[in-house]
């Protein structure tokens, strides 16, 4: 049987400004994604990365007083330490000011153009910085300040007229169509998709794709005076990490991606012309696109204005990584919009994590280090309680599984609460500490049980909050093949088990 591949993707991020919570999000659940299929067994390639071209980066160096370049540096090395300090696995970080991106992007557009998808002409409409995106007039409307807005972003429109390359989106509205057809899963959630297909049903225009107005960005091959419109540019990361053009690099067997997630806000621009662009190309389009939801922060929009972008680094030192991890992926179901506040994280971490997993696994472990000679208890003669937590426990990567697949990393972890849940409801009823005394043998059966269950919560969990659950998995000896399958073997009794400390200290932080 050869070895399923998981190619999943974090939008590049835009190196105008500071990582702030939502790229720490897309990334966190990405990685979670990454990781879980790892755990299957999967050969998976896990990309992220920054957005460096473009007349938004350009003026933000300008505002700042330096290069283009240095201010990309820069900003792209705090992007790469947000990843770090997140916990991010990621296989490659892409950067679209490296020199294979230039290569990649030269190349798609010789094709594209090879195949007679480019013309040139001239653009005369709105364009929206912020964005980067082009708009129908009607997709805007003029406020009372004076000031034209894109409807769907709120962001200022300019009238730009200049010489551009444009590609013929027109021709592709069947393909496309045909492919959602064929497709069902290519888009999601179902709202999403139902707002491309409405979109793309009512016409597509030509796109613009390069500009003249700038220099920052790549040259369009064979008319220097152009720079490639920077989505088109931002779109070829995700097969220039592949290795295109070269599709003999043993790295495009991960395309075509499994999944590209991505804000609500910029899904039109990879389930419309990013399949387009890959279609004109030759080159088979993704399997899947994901939208996520926003957070707003103490239910206020995070924007320039209200200067309350949150870095997620400081939460990080104050609340702990894995505690945050959980928070994002825990609050609010993947794809639904979210508010983040204190008040909320102090109490998911207290409830779900100190006096949830971190009680049940300081309780068990802490009891057998002391009554039970600190090793994996043997289990003896099993009764039906004993064998129905077993069987929860061994029921749940199934579970999980179901929900990773649709993306609901909430209910995942739901999954595995039940069975947090049903531990403690289980301790409470055969209460070991009892049987310490009227039943010894049954008690090791009763705590052997627990680590069955730990041991399920411990793997099942480390997508979410790899250190902790590392550690969790240390306090149960388990060896190094931490990977779902590693579930079947029987937990191997009497083998020591080191000192276990809490993993989850209860946080008293004020909301
Ligand atoms: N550079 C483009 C993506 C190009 S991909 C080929 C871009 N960059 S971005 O930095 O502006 O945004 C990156 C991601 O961060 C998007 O998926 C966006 O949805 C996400 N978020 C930005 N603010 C957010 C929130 N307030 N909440 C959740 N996610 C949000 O777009």
């Amino acid at each position: 049987m050869t070895q399923a591949k998981f190619y999943v993707t974090t939008p590049i991020y835009y190196v105008n400004g500071a990582p702030h919570l939502g790229h720490a999000y897309t990334s966190t659940a990405a990685d979670a994604l990454a990781r879980w299929h790892r755990l299957e067994g999967e050969d998976v390639f896990f990309l992220t990365g920054t957005d460096e071209h473009g007349q938004k980066v350009e003026a933000a160096a300008r505002a700042a007083g330096i290069a283009p370049q240095e201010f990309a540096d820069r900003v792209a090395a705090d992007f790469a330490d947000m990843a770090r300090v997140m916990n991010i696995s990621h296989d490659d970080f892409i950067r679209t000011t490296e020199p294979r991106h230039k290569r990649s992007c030269q190349a798609i557009w010789r094709r594209l153009e090879e195949n007679g998808h480019i013309y040139l002409g001239a653009y005369e409409g709105w364009y929206a910085v912020r964005d980067e995106a082009f708009y129908d007039e009607a997709e805007t409307a003029l406020r009372p300040d004076g000031v034209r807005y894109a409807l769907a972003t709120g962001a200022a429109v300019e009238w730009v007229v200049e010489p551009s390359y444009f590609f013929r989106l027109s021709g592709f509205q069947e393909k496309l169509l045909a492919y959602y057809e064929a497709n069902p899963g290519f888009i999601a959630p179902a709202a999403k998709r139902n707002e491309v297909l409405s979109f793309v049903r009512s016409g597509l225009n030509d796109l613009s794709i390069s500009r003249t107005s700038f220099s920052w960005g790549i040259p369009v091959p064979g008319d220097e005076r152009h720079v490639m419109y920077v989505w088109l540019d931002a779109l070829v990361n995700y097969i220039t990490a592949a290795g295109y053009p070269d599709e003999a690099a043993p790295r495009w067997r991960y395309w075509p991606a499994d999944l590209h997630l991505v804000g609500k806000e910029i899904i039109r621009f990879h389930a419309v012309y990013w399949p387009a662009f890959l279609m004109g190309a030759g080159i088979e389009p993704p399997r899947r696109v994901f939208s996520h939801g926003w957070w707003t922060v103490e239910g206020e929009k995070m924007s320039k204005s209200l200067g309350n972008f949150i870095d997620i680094r400081p939460l990080v030192d104050e609340f702990g990584l894995d505690q945050i991890r959980y928070f994002l992926l825990r609050e609010v179901p993947f794809g639904n919009d979210g508010d983040f506040s204190r008040r909320s994280l102090i109490t998911r971490v207290n409830a779900d994590l100190a006096n949830g997993l971190g009680n049940l696994a300081q309780r068990t472990l802490s009891f057998i280090n002391r009554n039970a000679g600190g090793v994996i208890p043997p289990l003896g003669a099993a009764q039906p309680r004993d064998e129905a937590l077993a069987a929860e426990a061994a029921a749940l990567p199934g579970r999980m599984r179901a929900a990773m697949e649709r993306l609901a990393f909430h209910e995942a972890l739901e999954e595995a609460w039940r069975l947090i849940r049903a531990a403690d409801a289980y301790i409470d009823a055969e209460a070991p500490w009892a049987l310490r005394k009227t039943d010894p043998a049954r008690m090791l059966t009763v705590l052997h049980t627990l680590c069955v269950a730990l041991r399920a919560l411990g793997v099942t969990l480390q997508p979410f909050m790899p250190g902790s659950m590392a550690r969790l998995l240390d306090y149960l000896a388990l060896g190094e093949d931490r990977s779902l399958a590693a579930l079947a073997a029987p937990l191997p009794e009497g083998v020591a088990l080191p000192a276990p400390a809490g993993l989850f200290p209860r946080v008293t932080g004020t909301a």
